[in-house]
C-alpha cells in the first residue's frame, strides 16, 4: 500500500520526501488550473524539474492527452529512474499515474491530490486510467504511487461546485461503512464542514476497505455504491453541454441505488427517505428528458463491475452497511430511475 502523508505544510513535506528518493529526473504533471492555483504553493521549493500541463477537464482524460504526455516524457529523455509528480484532481492523478506506470513499463510517481474528491477517494487505492470512446475509466491499470501527499492548503481556490462534488464520496463513505459518520455529516451544513478531519476520516475508511481487497475481488466493490447508475449518468452527459460533475452524477446514482437497496435488501424506508432528502437538499434535482433513459440504462450494462449479462450492484442493507454482487435486472434499474424522477417536487 502506498504511504499516505497528511501534510500541514505541503511544500516542506514534498521537498523532504523527494530528498529521500533516488531519481534521475523529476517531472511534474498538472492541468491548466492546478498549474495556475496549486503549482505556486510548491514550485519554487522543488528541485530542478520539467513540467507538463494539459487542458483541465474530464473531456481531456483521454488517449490523445496521454499521447502528449508520453511524448513530453520522451522529449525530456526520462529513463526508468525518473520520478513523476501528479499535481491535480482525479483526472490528473488517474491519467498522470497511468502514463507514468506505462511509460517504459513503469516509472515511479507521487500523487498530490488537489480536489476534495481526489483527496478522499481517487488518490487512495491505485486505480489509474482514462476514458475511451465515451466509456468512463475504460482503459487503465492498478499501480500504487510511491506516496500520496494530502493537504487542505489547496482547497481555498477550488470552485464551490467541485468541493460539493467531492463531498458526495464523503457521504458515500458514511453510507457504506459508518452510520455515526453519516449522522455527523448530516448534523452540519456541508459548506461548513471541517475538511481536514473529514479528509482523514474518509481516507481511513477507503484505505481500510482497499487494504482488505486491493484488486476488487469482493469487498472493495462496496465503494461502488451509487456508481453503477451514477457512472451511466456521468458517461451519458460527458460530451453534452449540460455537464455533470462526478459527484453530482454519483449523488443521483446513490439515490437510485438507495431505492434498489430498499426494494431488494430490505433497507428501511426511513433510511431511503433520509438519504434522498439529504442528497436532493445538497445537490438539487437533476432534470433530464425521459427519452434519455434507455440509453442511460444500457450504459449501466457497460459498467466494468458486470460479469457477462448480469448487472452487479453494491447495495445497502441499512445506512452504514453495504453488500456487493447483488444482481439487478434492467427493469429494476428503470424503476430506480423513475423513483429519482419522482422526487422532483
Ligand atoms: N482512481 C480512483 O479510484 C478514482 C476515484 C474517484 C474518482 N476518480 C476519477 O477522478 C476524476 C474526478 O476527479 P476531480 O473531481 O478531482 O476532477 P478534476 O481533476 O477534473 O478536477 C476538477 C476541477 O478542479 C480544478 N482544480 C483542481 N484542483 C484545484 C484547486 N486546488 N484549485 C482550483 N481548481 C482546481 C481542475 O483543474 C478541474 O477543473 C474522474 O475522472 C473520476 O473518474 C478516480
Ligand atoms: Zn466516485
Amino acid at each position: 500500500m502506498e504511504s499516505i502523508i497528511f501534510s500541514q505544510s505541503i511544500a516542506n513535506d514534498l521537498v523532504g520526501f523527494i530528498s529521500r528518493q533516488d531519481f534521475s529526473q523529476l517531472g511534474l504533471i498538472m492541468d491548466s488550473n492546478t498549474q495556475k492555483f496549486c503549482y505556486p504553493l510548491i514550485g519554487e521549493k522543488l528541485p530542478k524539474h520539467q513540467q507538463f500541463a494539459f487542458d483541465a477537464g474530464e473531456v481531456n482524460k483521454n488517449l490523445s492527452t496521454c499521447s502528449a504526455i508520453w511524448q513530453w516524457m520522451t522529449d525530456c529523455g526520462f529513463d526508468r529512474k525518473a520520478l513523476i509528480i501528479n499535481l491535480g484532481g482525479g483526472v490528473c492523478g488517474d491519467m498522470g499515474g497511468f502514463c507514468a506506470s506505462t511509460y517504459k513499463r513503469g516509472v515511479r510517481f507521487i500523487n498530490i491530490p488537489t480536489t476534495l474528491l481526489s483527496q478522499v477517494d481517487a488518490s487512495v487505492g491505485g486505480k489509474l486510467g482514462i476514458d475511451f470512446n465515451g466509456f468512463k475509466n475504460h482503459i487503465g491499470v492498478f499501480t500504487e504511487p510511491i506516496a500520496v501527499l494530502i493537504s487542505d492548503e489547496f482547497l481555498p481556490t477550488l470552485p464551490q461546485e467541485e468541493l460539493r462534488s467531492g463531498y458526495a464520496e464523503v457521504i458515500k463513505h458514511g453510507l457504506i461503512q459508518n452510520a455515526d459518520y453519516f449522522s455527523s455529516l448530516r448534523s452540519t451544513d456541508w459548506e461548513k464542514q471541517d475538511w481536514k478531519s473529514i479528509i482523514e476520516k474518509s481516507v481511513s475508511i477507503k484505505k481500510s476497505v482497499v487494504e482488505k481487497d486491493p484488486k476488487e475481488a469482493g469487498l472493495r466493490k462496496i465503494l461502488n455504491f451509487g456508481h453503477t447508475i451514477g457512472h451511466a449518468f456521468e458517461s451519458f452527459y460527458l460530451d453534452s453541454e449540460r455537464h455533470l460533475l462526478h459527484g453530482e452524477a454519483i449523488a443521483i446514482g446513490m439515490i437510485a441505488e438507495a431505492f434498489l437497496s430498499y426494494k431488494r435488501m430490505g433497507m428501511p424506508e426511513d433510511d431511503l427517505n433520509t438519504i434522498s432528502q439529504m442528497l436532493v437538499k445538497i445537490y438539487g434535482h437533476f432534470d433530464f428528458p425521459k427519452e434519455n433513459i434507455p440509453a442511460i440504462i444500457s450504459l449501466c450494462a457497460q459498467d466494468k463491475k458486470n460479469e457477462g449479462a448480469v448487472i452487479n450492484f453494491s447495495l445497502l442493507k441499512k445506512i452504514g452497511s453495504c453488500e456487493y454482487n447483488i444482481h439487478i435486472n434492467l427493469a429494476e434499474i428503470e424503476e430506480a430511475i423513475a423513483y429519482y424522477i419522482s422526487l422532483k417536487n
